[in-house]
């Protein structure tokens, strides 16, 4: 893939770091990995490939977006986010955002994920209906990570990984509970708790145990449990793609 990254500037590139820096500390006080990881992604995985339109561009912070059903609990994430992004008004959402994704992932031991700064605020949010419904099976998924999205089948199985992170809530999803014992803690323990059955206390969505049921991504989910190098690997390469789509294209 070649992308044709636009110059920003050095001061632009410091900002960018001392941003990363304020991230680090905020999400460790706060323990909001989970969530920062959901918002870039709810952010990121609105585009559509047909129309370039949705993406990472900065739009979560619009109520209108907000008030997507999928997006319930990310209002949170835009309010713990906002006094950082006050001290970088140069800065656009649309990086910071995607910043504060690539960052989640590194605090709680995941793959250091390249960021390429540059993206910038779209003035309209994207319809609802883009992301993916959790009650749906693998045609589901196809149609909005590949045919919408424009991703792959091996990068709708190492995303799923991203639910090695966090948790359900009944009030915002209607569904409730982690994925793994270590909600904090980025690694592979997804694909092992998704192979070896729902367990008490644990959870899996429909679109989570779908993963199971099809001949490409099933060896996938084996190989990720097997292999947690791999997985790093094959997932920041996933999340590189999710997080600039749309953007610096050819
Ligand atoms: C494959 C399709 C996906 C579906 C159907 C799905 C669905 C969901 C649902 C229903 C929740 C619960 C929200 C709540 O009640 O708080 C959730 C949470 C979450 N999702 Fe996904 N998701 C998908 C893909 C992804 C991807 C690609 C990522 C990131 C790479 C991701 C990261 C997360 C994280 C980190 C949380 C936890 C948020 C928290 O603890 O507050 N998800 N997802």
């Amino acid at each position: 893939m070649t992308k044709n990254y636009p110059t920003v500037s050095e001061e632009y590139k410091k900002l960018v770091g001392k941003a990363k820096r304020k991230l680090r500390g905020m999400i460790a006080e706060k323990n909001c990995a989970p969530l920062m990881l959901r918002i870039a992604w709810h952010s990121a995985g609105t585009f559509d490939v047909k129309t370039k339109t949705g993406g990472p561009f900065g739009t979560m912070k619009h109520p209108a977006e907000l008030a997507h059903g999928a997006n319930n609990g990310l209002d949170i994430a835009v309010r713990l986010l906002e006094p950082i992004k006050e001290q970088f008004p140069t800065l656009s959402y649309a990086d910071f955002y995607q910043l504060a994704g690539v960052v989640a992932v590194e605090v709680t031991g995941g793959p250091e994920i390249p960021f390429h700064p540059g993206r910038e605020d779209k003035p309209e949010p994207p319809p609802e209906g883009r992301l993916p419904d959790a009650t749906l099976g693998c045609d589901h998924l196809r149609q909005v990570f590949s045919v919408q999205m424009g991703l792959s089948d091996q990068d709708i199985v190492t995303l799923s990984g991203g639910h090695t992170l966090g948790r359900c809530h009944k009030e915002r999803s209607g569904f409730e509970g982690p994925w793994t014992s270590n909600p904090l803690i980025f690694d592979n323990s997804y694909f092992k708790e998704l192979l070896s059955g729902e367990k008490e206390g644990l959870l899996q969505l429909p679109s989570d145990k779908a993963l199971l049921d099809d001949p490409v991504f099933r060896p996938l989910v084996e190989k990720y449990a097997q292999d947690e190098d791999a997985f790093f690997a094959d997932y920041a390469e996933s999340h590189l793609k999710l997080s600039e789509l749309g953007f610096a294209e050819a």
